[in-house]
């Protein structure tokens, strides 16, 4: 599977650079792994798919993002190190008029989660969301349970804006899905200082 996650031949195509990880587009070989992880229920317990996923479907909605690429943004997360995939990020329902997109993410292999990867990640696509974009809010939705997702998103700066009670059947009973959020003002003292930390 590592060898399949990699980048194998061409230029090394990067998009942002962080302190471990650096995030570019994702590519037609990318979604083979993709269908993997969009299968396992280890992954897809947080997300909001509950069908299975055939690589067929996956390559359609490939396609459909490379075309609708004003409306989403869909990032691999690779480690500088190894050129590793580790996971996808990205900005969804980009809206110009209101300025505002919804953030999802998703490490895929367990090993990987917790290292503050997928913090990294969300700082380098607030900023891209924010400064050159110039989206305005940024929303997430997760769900009660993953507390490690809202605990990401609030070291990002989100703050939860609301809670819709028993929205979704998950795992034989209704759970509540948090909507947590961050405005542009509000990301850049979270921003200023994750530089003075991380690239100082
Ligand atoms: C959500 C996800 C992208 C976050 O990325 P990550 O690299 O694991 O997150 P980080 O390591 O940057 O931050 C996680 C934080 O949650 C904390 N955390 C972990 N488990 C926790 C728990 N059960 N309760 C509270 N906090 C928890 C970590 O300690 C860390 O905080 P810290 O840096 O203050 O110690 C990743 O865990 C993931 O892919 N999970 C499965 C799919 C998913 O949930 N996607 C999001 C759907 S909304």
């Amino acid at each position: 599977v590592k060898e399949k996650t990699q980048q194998k031949e061409g230029p090394r195509i990067v998009f942002r650079v962080g302190k471990r990880l650096y995030l570019r587009p994702i590519s037609r070989e990318d979604i083979s792994q993709m269908t993997v992880w969009m299968n396992d229920p280890d992954t897809t317990r947080f997300l909001s798919m509950v069908h299975p996923m055939s690589l067929e479907g996956e390559l359609k909605w490939f396609e459909n993002t490379e075309t609708n690429k004003g409306k989403n943004v869909i990032f691999a997360i690779v480690l500088k190190d190894s050129d590793e995939m580790i996971g996808v990020m990205g900005l969804h329902g980009i809206d110009h008029l209101h300025g505002i997109a919804t953030t999802g993410s998703y490490i895929g292999k367990e090993e990987y989660r917790g290292k503050g990867y997928g913090t990294e990640a969300k700082m380098l696509v607030l900023e891209y969301a924010f400064n050159t974009l110039n989206l305005r809010k940024i929303c997430s939705f997760v769900y009660d349970f993953n507390l490690r997702s809202k605990r990401c998103l609030e070291k990002c700066g989100y703050r939860v804006e609301g809670v819709l009670k028993k929205q979704h059947y998950r795992n034989g009973e209704y759970r509540d899905d948090v909507l947590l959020a961050i405005f542009k003002e509000d990301f850049f003292p979270v921003w200023e200082e994750y530089k003075k930390k991380n690239f100082a």
